[in-house]
């Protein structure tokens, strides 16, 4: 049993469970000041505040217990009432402001190559989809994915990694799609898995072989969504490599007929759906994800007022992802105005080469409050907790809560949330305690 202590700290933010942020809303209730958590075989044992005034003119350390694992109440009170005799390895956080790494529920992390000129043919005028026309977007990838050996793949893929890592993000999701063939698909996944084990960190890996049509079967996309769904989506969960599917469901992409087959498949296999839905256009895709039972639906940048009525509390959780927004110059997803609807809101990065390639949470967070209409503390929420339900794990992490994983990230005293948009990118992070960077104790 390796514990440790962390204390020394003004205001701990993200404190509650899952079913407590969406009694509040999808918003986090107030930080736990004068704070301390202890940390058990990197998952949080219990969390608690100094009584300052029953510590005033003695030298014992008077402590609340604010929330501990079940059946542990007792080991806990030991554990804190000996705290000075340093029996319990410990950091002092000097005051630091505490939150919950960043949980990304929406990553292409793992590509090869670049294209960033697709930028400059952006900035010239062309859209996204003048851009695939002439060679660029999703299929440029495959090129470049498919030619690269997996170590190759898997040296950028970690790069890349380090730097989210870095940035406070300390479990993530990542999909495939830019492999388009089994064997590509296959590097793919294998390489989302190798990167969980050097990280040390969570990462759910999502089949997204329906991300466009290949040039194999370039005018056929009706034929290559049936092999991904009887074929290869099977195959690739016999290997132990999918945990979650995704599709691309878009005019020129794949139709909600698509989606329904890949859900019918996932489903057979007890594996969560999620789509991109409503990027560019609207095609009916949120009833449609509402009456199939996804686990999320991405994107939702342009939302009819059909679609709009199909949200609430019972329906798929909505990943906002306003990077991509920022990119494309296409509309920012409504998120203040679905969360007022009870829509469960979530955010991530679309980190990918095309439409979003910064993956910076930092400027997610500033983006989802300016553009979005989420206020900075229901963004955190959105970045933390409600974004380990966007990917089925709001149990272990995105919280503090006992029982979560111990990931988090320290900020300077007097940190807030609105401080986090205020610097709009800026990596405020002083420490990040998540996976491999977490202390060995
Ligand atoms: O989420 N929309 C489809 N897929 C990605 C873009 C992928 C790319 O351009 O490579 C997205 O934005
Ligand atoms: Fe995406």
């Amino acid at each position: 049993m390796a514990l440790h202590l962390y204390h020394g700290i003004s205001a701990l933010w993200g404190h509650e469970d899952y079913q407590a942020v969406c009694r509040q809303g999808g918003q986090l209730g107030d930080p736990l000041e004068d704070a301390w958590f202890l940390v058990e075989d990197g998952m949080v044992l219990a969390t608690g505040k100094w009584d300052l005034k029953a510590d005033a003119g003695s030298k014992s350390h008077a402590f609340h217990m604010h929330s501990v694992r079940e059946g542990r109440q007792v080991e806990v009170t030991q554990i804190m009432s000996g705290w000075q005799d340093g029996h319990c390895p410990r950091t002092d956080l000097e005051g630091a402001v505490v939150i919950p790494a960043f949980v990304d529920p929406h990553t292409h992390l793992v590509w090869a190559g670049d294209r960033s000129n697709e930028l400059a043919m952006r900035l010239a005028g062309a859209t996204y989809s003048q851009v695939a026309e002439r060679g660029g977007g999703i299929l440029s990838s495959v090129r470049q994915l498919r030619a690269s050996s997996e170590e190759a793949l898997m040296g950028e893929s970690l790069a890349r990694l380090q730097r989210l890592m870095a940035l406070g993000v300390g479990t993530l999701e990542i999909k495939s799609g830019y492999g388009l063939e089994l064997e590509a698909e296959a590097k793919t996944l294998r390489v989302a898995r190798s990167l969980s084990q050097w990280a040390g960190i969570p990462i759910q890996s999502t089949f997204l072989g329906l991300h466009a049509v290949p040039p194999e079967f370039q005018g056929k996309p009706k034929a290559y969504a049936k092999v991904v769904v009887e074929d290869w989506l099977p195959r690739l969960t016999d290997l132990g490599l999918v945990d979650a599917v995704d599709i691309f469901c878009e005019l020129g992409y794949f139709d909600l007929e698509d989606l329904e087959n890949l859900a019918l498949g996932a489903q057979r296999l007890g594996l969560p759906v999620k789509a991109h839905l409503n990027q560019f256009h609207s095609i009916g895709g949120v009833k449609v994800a509402k009456r199939l039972g996804l686990l999320s639906m991405d994107h939702l940048e342009v939302l009819s007022e059909d679609d709009e009525c199909s949200l609430g509390p019972d329906g798929p959780i909505a990943v906002g992802l306003p990077l991509c927004s920022l990119y494309l110059g296409i509309p920012y997803a409504p998120l203040g105005r679905m969360l007022q609807r009870g829509q469960r809101i979530a955010l991530g990065s679309d980190l990918n080469p095309g439409s979003a390639p910064s993956g910076n949470p930092w400027l997610t967070w500033g983006l989802a409050s300016l553009n979005c209409g989420l206020d900075p503390r229901t963004a955190l929420a959105s970045m933390t907790i409600m974004a380990a339900a966007a990917m089925g794990m709001q149990d272990s992490a995105g919280s503090l809560y006992p029982g979560y994983r111990a990931a988090f990230m320290t900020m300077s005293h007097g940190f807030q949330p609105a401080t986090a948009v205020a610097g709009m990118g800026l990596n405020l992070a002083t420490k990040v305690y998540a996976g491999n960077l977490l202390p060995q104790s």
